[in-house]
């Protein structure tokens, strides 16, 4: 890696943060969605989390321990727009006193702006599938350029809008749980919108730092080489990874799968206005990808999309998913066939059952799989694909959405017990590895290109 290669750690508000009813912070769909009997693991939320709001300065102390130049964290929407175009600069202020307290260590922050905590005042005017959406969430973008720029040094609109739309609004896994093609592919296209009006308000105000997006791609394969397995395959890449790369680098969706998706729902797709795709496709300085795993499928001519899980024979996290860092390489060739930009790993990691054990907690599996992924990055610079920072998902264990507190992904141990955070033997392997690829300097600055 060269010596401008970002080192980072990620987190997320909701999943963190807690304080829930501090410093007028509003409900988020997660508050409401956590409610709801059956949506969340053990009927858990994220009213308390990490307690992260309280404790962010040992937090971050902590990072610097780590080494990494960077925090990823992002921003609670309703904390800054508690009620629809109201401002509460108390919710900004929480921000401001996390960058500043990086700044004390040398560090920067990566900030998104949407880890999809919409408000619920805005959930309850429809949401992503409201068109306003776009303008909601300007307002709210442009509130946080205005406060941070100054010290940010990569800005992501969205995190994962596959999660956000298809996740949240066809499969229903994720707040607010609804089970509808066509309302995810509202919802999609009004997140992809406001990620590109969001993009064009940081340039009119001549943001200074990068602005791009985060999108959630893995690599598809097929179990057979068969004509239906590989038309599976073709669906699901379509579904997963093409449906966001073809409108943000082609200004269109993909044509096969907006037919399928027509056939299936009957959508008319009249969401979609003109002059929509140039203002998502206007240009970013970088893509964020979220790296975990790979989907393996075969055809299944009862699901919508054509395509069953089969069970692969591959080592699997707490998750299920495949460990398979070599896959990466196929992802990246196929995101290179739509762009040259920049690419942030802006999160990469994975859930065991870790016990603490005399104080310490032995995560052997964990290291093997950050070690083998940081060496696949190493492989893919070398080969010139482009990748110029790592951020590992995730600092500490938090709330992992619908599997509430029983998904362990941090390299810092939270005890909830007591809030106690107990450093993994993959912190100490992650900074072992940044000071052995990058020399002994002590904070990663982001530089050019
Ligand atoms: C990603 C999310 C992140 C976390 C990890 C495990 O999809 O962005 O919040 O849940 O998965």
């Amino acid at each position: 890696m060269d010596r401008d290669f970002v080192w980072g750690v990620a987190t997320s508000a909701y999943q963190v943060e807690g304080a829930a009813a501090e410093g007028g912070r509003a409900p988020s769909i997660w508050d409401t969605f956590c409610r709801k009997p059956g949506a969340v693991f053990n009927g858990e939320n994220g009213d308390t989390a990490c307690d992260h709001y309280h404790r962010y300065r040992e937090d971050i102390r902590l990072m610097s321990e780590l080494g990494v130049g960077c925090y990823r964290f992002s921003i609670s929407w309703p904390r800054i727009f508690p009620e629809k175009g109201r401002y509460n600069p108390e919710g900004m202020q929480f921000y401001k006193n996390v960058i500043a307290e990086l700044k004390k260590y040398n560090m920067t922050a990566a900030v998104t702006l949407y880890h999809w905590d919409i408000p619920q005042w805005a959930e309850d005017l429809g949401g992503w599938e409201n068109r306003e959406s776009v303008s909601w969430f300007t307002e709210f973008a442009e509130k946080c350029f205005e406060n941070l720029d100054g010290d940010v040094s990569l800005w992501i609109t969205h995190n994962e809008p596959w999660c956000a739309s298809f996740l949240s609004y066809h499969i229903g896994e994720h707040a607010p749980g609804k089970r509808g093609l066509e309302p995810a592919l509202r919802a999609a296209h009004h997140i992809l919108l406001s990620h590109g009006s969001a993009v064009r308000a940081y340039r009119a105000m001549h943001g200074s730092h990068k602005i791009g997006i985060t999108l959630n791609l893995s690599p598809v394969y097929a179990e057979t080489d068969g004509f239906a397995d590989q038309l599976a395959r073709k669906e699901k890449d379509g579904y997963q990874n093409r449906w966001f790369l073809e409108p943000l680098f082609c200004e269109t969706y993909p044509a096969d799968m907006a037919a399928l998706f027509a056939a299936r729902c009957g959508t008319r797709f009249d969401f979609i206005q003109p002059g929509d795709f140039a203002c998502i496709a206007e240009p970013i300085d970088f893509l964020g990808l979220n790296f975990y795993s790979r989907c393996y499928v075969n055809y299944d001519p009862s699901d919508e999309l054509l395509a069953g899980n089969p069970v692969s024979r591959m080592k699997k996290t707490r998750m299920d998913w495949d460990v398979c860092p070599e896959t990466m390489e196929d992802l990246v060739r196929e995101i290179r066939g739509y762009t040259a930009l920049p690419i942030y790993i802006t999160e990469n990691g994975s859930a065991w059952d870790d016990k603490v054990e005399n104080g310490r907690v032995h995560d052997p599996e964990r290291v093997d799989y950050l070690r083998r992924h940081l060496e696949e990055i190493e492989t893919l610079n070398r080969k010139g694909l482009g990748i110029r920072g790592y951020f590992c998902w995730s600092f500490m264990d938090n709330f992992e959405w619908a599997h509430g507190y029983s998904k362990r992904f941090g390299i810092v141990y939270v005890d909830y017990a007591d809030q106690r955070r107990i450093p993994k033997d993959s912190f100490y392997a992650y900074r072992d590895c940044i000071k052995s690829f990058r020399g002994e300097k002590a904070a990663a600055r982001l530089t050019g290109e």
